[in-house]
C-alpha cells in the first residue's frame, strides 16, 4: 500500500514535503475553482439568448475549452508533486471560490457580465498564486499559474470587449 502523509504519496521528488503539501492544498482550491469556471462557462454557452447570440454561444464554448485544459494541467501538477487531486464534481462544488451561476433566463450581455466577474475573480487568484508558489520555492507551480493567468487575462479581455464600447 502506498505511504501517505496527509494528501501526499511517497515520492522521489526532492522539493520538501512541507512545500509539496502547501502547493497541493493551493492547487486543489484552484482545481475546484477552475472546474467550476469551466462548467459555468458551459452553462452560459447553453443558455445565452438575445443580441449576438451565435457569436457569444461560440465564444463561450471556446473559452470553456481553454479552461478545460487548465483543469487537467492543475490536476496533473498536483499529482506530479505527489499530491492527491480532488477532482470530482462534488469536490469542485464544495471547494470552489466562485459564486454560483444564476439560473434565471438572462440576456446575452448579462451573461457576458456574469462570466467577466468570474474570470476576473479566478484570474486574481491565479495571479496571486504565482507569488505564493514562487515564495514557497516551487517555480514550476509558479509557471503553471503564470500560464493560467495569461490565458484567463486574455479570456477576460475577450469578454469585456463586449462591455467597454
Ligand atoms: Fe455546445
Amino acid at each position: 500500500m502506498a505511504t501517505r502523509t496527509k494528501n501526499q504519496v511517497k515520492t522521489r521528488h526532492t522539493l520538501p514535503q512541507k512545500t509539496r503539501t502547501q502547493m497541493t492544498d493551493l492547487l486543489n482550491t484552484t482545481l475546484a475553482s477552475v472546474f467550476d469556471l469551466q462548467s459555468q462557462t458551459k452553462q452560459a454557452h447553453w443558455n445565452v439568448k438575445g443580441d449576438d447570440f451565435y457569436q457569444l454561444h461560440k465564444l463561450f464554448d471556446e473559452l470553456a475549452e481553454i479552461v478545460e485544459d487548465y483543469v487537467d494541467t492543475v490536476a496533473e501538477r498536483i499529482t506530479a508533486l505527489g499530491g492527491l487531486a480532488c477532482g470530482t464534481v462534488r469536490m469542485a462544488a464544495s471547494g470552489s471560490m466562485l459564486a454560483e451561476y444564476p439560473t434565471e433566463v438572462l440576456d446575452s450581455m448579462k451573461h457576458v457580465e456574469l462570466l467577466a466577474d468570474r474570470y476576473a475573480a479566478f484570474g486574481t487568484h491565479a495571479r496571486e498564486s504565482i507569488d505564493t508558489a514562487d515564495k514557497a520555492g516551487d517555480q514550476a507551480t509558479a509557471d503553471v499559474y503564470t500560464e493560467i493567468t495569461r490565458g484567463i487575462d486574455k479570456a477576460l479581455y475577450f469578454l469585456e470587449a463586449h462591455l467597454q464600447a
